[in-house]
């Protein structure tokens, strides 16, 4: 069973926005851009840096346009930044954005608690978005939240994420990435989504943004990747969550998810060890201890490590 899996996965890391939103420590800017650096010598094909909300929702996140400014751009590095609307956007531009995500949720509950806007209203602002990227030659990501299990409204048809899907789709975004929120999802939810979205999109440009609140994120992730998903999102250390979701904390961590790939033999690109120097900068700067199992483990061994915990394909 194994043996279908795809050969290469990509890993959006999604730790210096996602996880530092929810972070309630202020980071300098100076930390925030060391965090990316750290995080660019890893490998990552793509790193969302930050994101250009009102400032007044996300506070640690308001100085996007300098951290956007002041990093250092790897070739062959996409940094795409979290933009709500057409002002959002603006900003992005004006700080020199060249991807950006967009977002929306499958339950208008939470919609409404994270940007104030019914999904209606937010595709609108989406659209205006997309029309602005595409005279700029930028490419977009559209995040559907709350795709397996909401915190308001609980169970979620899989209809209502097909439909929101599609409609991002039609406005022309360039990938979705399908989001946990909460962390609730286990294999049989995750299958009700993932196949007839595989059937209707495909699996090339579709991502799964698994959160692992209740340690299911890598079994979900089994699944995905034998249904042939290739795309997958994780955060440093298992930074975050997201301060509009109660009960939202830990993405699923980078670490964890790289160990799994890599005892799985697909390749990603991305060095274990040089991810894990990343986290052990930022685990500093927040004032806690990072949750990423496979990060603990490995700093705990210090001084003695196992280096073959460490290599690709091990
Ligand atoms: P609002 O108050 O409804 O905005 O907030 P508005 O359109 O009524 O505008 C009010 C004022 O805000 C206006 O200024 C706008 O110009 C200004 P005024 O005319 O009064 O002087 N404004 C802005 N200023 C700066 N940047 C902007 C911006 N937009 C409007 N972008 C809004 C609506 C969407 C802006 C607000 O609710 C917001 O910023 N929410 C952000 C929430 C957020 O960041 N959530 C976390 C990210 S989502 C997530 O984590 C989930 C994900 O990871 C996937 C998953 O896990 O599921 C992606
Ligand atoms: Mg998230």
């Amino acid at each position: 069973m194994l043996q279908s899996l795809p050969r290469r996965v990509r890993i959006v890391e999604v730790g210096p926005r996602d996880g530092l939103q929810n972070e309630g420590r202020a980071i300098s800017t100076a930390d925030k851009v060391r965090f990316i650096d750290l995080l660019s010598e890893a490998g990552f094909e793509m790193i969302e840096a930050t994101s250009f909300v009102h400032p007044k929702a996300v506070p640690q996140l308001a100085d996007g346009a300098e951290v956007l400014g002041t990093i250092l751009k790897r070739p062959g590095v996409r940094y795409p930044v979290l933009v709500p609307n057409g002002r959002g956007m603006e900003r992005a531009l004006a700080a020199g954005a060249r991807e950006v995500a967009v977002f929306t949720a499958a339950t208008e509950s939470f919609n409404r608690r994270n940007i104030n806007a019914t999904i209606e209203e937010s595709l609108g602002n989406i659209a205006e978005v997309v029309r602005l990227a595409r005279a700029e030659g930028v490419w977009v990501r559209g995040y559907v939240s709350t795709v397996f299990g909401c915190p308001y409204q609980g169970a979620v048809a899989p209809e209502a994420v097909l439909h929101v899907a599609e409609r991002l789709l039609e406005l022309g975004v360039d990938e979705l990435s399908l989001g946990d929120t909460i962390g609730v999802a286990t294999p049989r939810v995750v299958e009700a989504v993932l196949a007839p979205a595989a059937e209707r999109f495909g699996v090339d440009r579709v991502g799964l943004h698994f959160h692992d609140t209740r340690g299911t994120a890598l079994a979900n992730t089994l699944l995905a990747l034998q249904m042939g998903y290739q795309i997958f999102d994780s955060s440093a250390g298992g930074l975050g969550g997201c301060p509009f979701a109660l009960g939202a904390a830990g993405n699923l961590a980078t670490e964890d998810l790289l160990y799994f790939l890599n005892g799985l033999g697909i390749e990603t690109g991305v060095n274990l060890e040089t991810v894990i120097s990343a986290s052990g900068f930022i685990e500093d700067q927040v004032g806690h201890p990072l949750t990423s199992k496979v990060y603990q483990a490995v700093r705990s061994q210090e001084g003695e490590r196992c280096s073959w915990l460490l290599a690709p394909g091990s």
